[in-house]
């Protein structure tokens, strides 16, 4: 693979000024050199044709936590597109011209990621496009599609069956919700959507949510340590008083699976939940996910999330659009999910 001949691309650009402040991110034409990629040569090129947003590229373009690693750098923790350049000695069998997708393994945090026409990439962080899937498709789900397919088969894996009882996701019109509950509904469980937005009421019924609750039921935590057992598993973009109080109603032998943190990152509770209805917390890590699941969770995706429903839960938008739509992400503005067409 000759570096060389990449050129210069257009990507979104973020780096630090000398007080090691974060800059603004701004779109500029760079050359992978300029960009730290792995592991320093990288062994991948491909043409980025679409990326994604999730509220974690929402926290690296402003520079909220500590997201991002390494500057200057492309955010985008999702990319898919086309091999452009395989190099010499490569392990696996990527090759020129196939149809990938990447997210997580720390792109758009430590390595360069999607919002960029071009990205430097390890081999054995690609997952081909399975079949069914465009680029387009692929980022219409991207990490937040992803994550919802690890939760919910964690989920059946832990043993909660449909006729357990209702399963309760939170964030539900968010990315990760949304996806969620339109993997639930269409694997039989009647779904609980809990939601700040009450508007968004017909859009979670159209996914497949049986009834609609507000996030304030939850979001004032348990009233005591074990409360009414009302559901048999739930899926938690929330976390904090939420994840507590998810604990706190679950019933006999079900599971939450924490995926997120759009409401706090602390977790107050008890060993009750464990100890006297054998309550699991289930923990959903998207970016370091081995393979064989990452492939399995693809694979589920494309099989079961109805194409006319994803369609309704996402929108195309511009690489120069990011900026504002990382700010509405933070303030739990964006519904459902957006794909970022990197060449617009
Ligand atoms: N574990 C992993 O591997 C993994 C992967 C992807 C994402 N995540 C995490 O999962 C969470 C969701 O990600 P996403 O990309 O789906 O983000 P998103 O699209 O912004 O969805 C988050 C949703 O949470 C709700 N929300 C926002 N602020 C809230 C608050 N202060 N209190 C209660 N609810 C609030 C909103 O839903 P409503 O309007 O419906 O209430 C919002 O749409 C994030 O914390 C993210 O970091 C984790």
């Amino acid at each position: 693979m000759d570096i060389d001949s990449i050129g210069s691309f257009r990507a979104l650009v973020v780096d630090r000024d000398a007080d090691g402040r974060q800059l603004p991110a701004a779109l500029r034409t760079v050359t992978l050199d300029d960009l730290p990629t792995w592991p320093d040569d990288g062994d991948v090129v491909v043409d980025v044709a679409y990326s994604s947003l999730n509220y974690k590229d929402g926290l690296a373009v402003l520079g909220k936590g500590t997201v991002l690693r390494r500057f200057p750098i492309v955010p985008g923790i999702d990319l898919a597109g086309t091999v452009r350049a395989v190099a010499d000695g490569t392990d696996g069998d990527v090759r020129v011209g196939d149809a990938v997708l990447v997210t997580g393994w720390g792109i758009g945090e430590t390595w360069s990621g999607g919002y960029g026409a071009v990205a430097r990439v390890r081999s054995g962080w690609i997952v081909p496009l399975p079949e069914g899937l465009d680029a387009r498709t692929a980022m219409a789900f991207g990490t937040a599609g992803f994550t919802a397919a690890l939760a919910v088969t964690a989920l059946e894996d832990h043993g909660v069956r449909p006729g357990d009882g209702d399963i309760v996701v939170t964030g539900a019109a968010g990315g990760v919700g949304s996806i969620a509950v339109a993997l639930l509904a269409a694997a039989g469980y009647r779904v609980l959507a809990s939601t700040g937005r009450p508007q968004e009421g017909d859009y979670l019924r159209a996914l497949g949510a049986a009834d609609v609750i507000d996030r304030a039921v939850l979001g004032g935590g348990p009233a005591q340590p074990l409360d009414k057992a009302r559901y048999a598993g739930a899926v938690d973009s929330v976390g904090g008083a939420t994840l507590a109080a998810l604990l706190a109603q679950t019933g006999v032998h079900g599971a939450v699976a924490s995926c997120g943190l759009a409401g706090g990152s602390e977790l107050h509770t008890t060993v009750f939940p464990f100890i006297l209805r054998g309550v699991s917390v289930l923990g959903i890590d998207s970016n370091t996910c081995p393979m064989d699941k990452r492939r399995a969770a693809w694979a589920r995706l494309a099989r079961d999330v109805p194409r006319d429903r994803l369609d309704d839960v996402t929108a195309v938008r511009p690489l120069g659009d990011i900026v504002a739509l990382a700010e509405a992400i933070l303030a739990g503005g964006v519904r459902g999910r957006v794909v970022v067409d990197v060449n617009a």
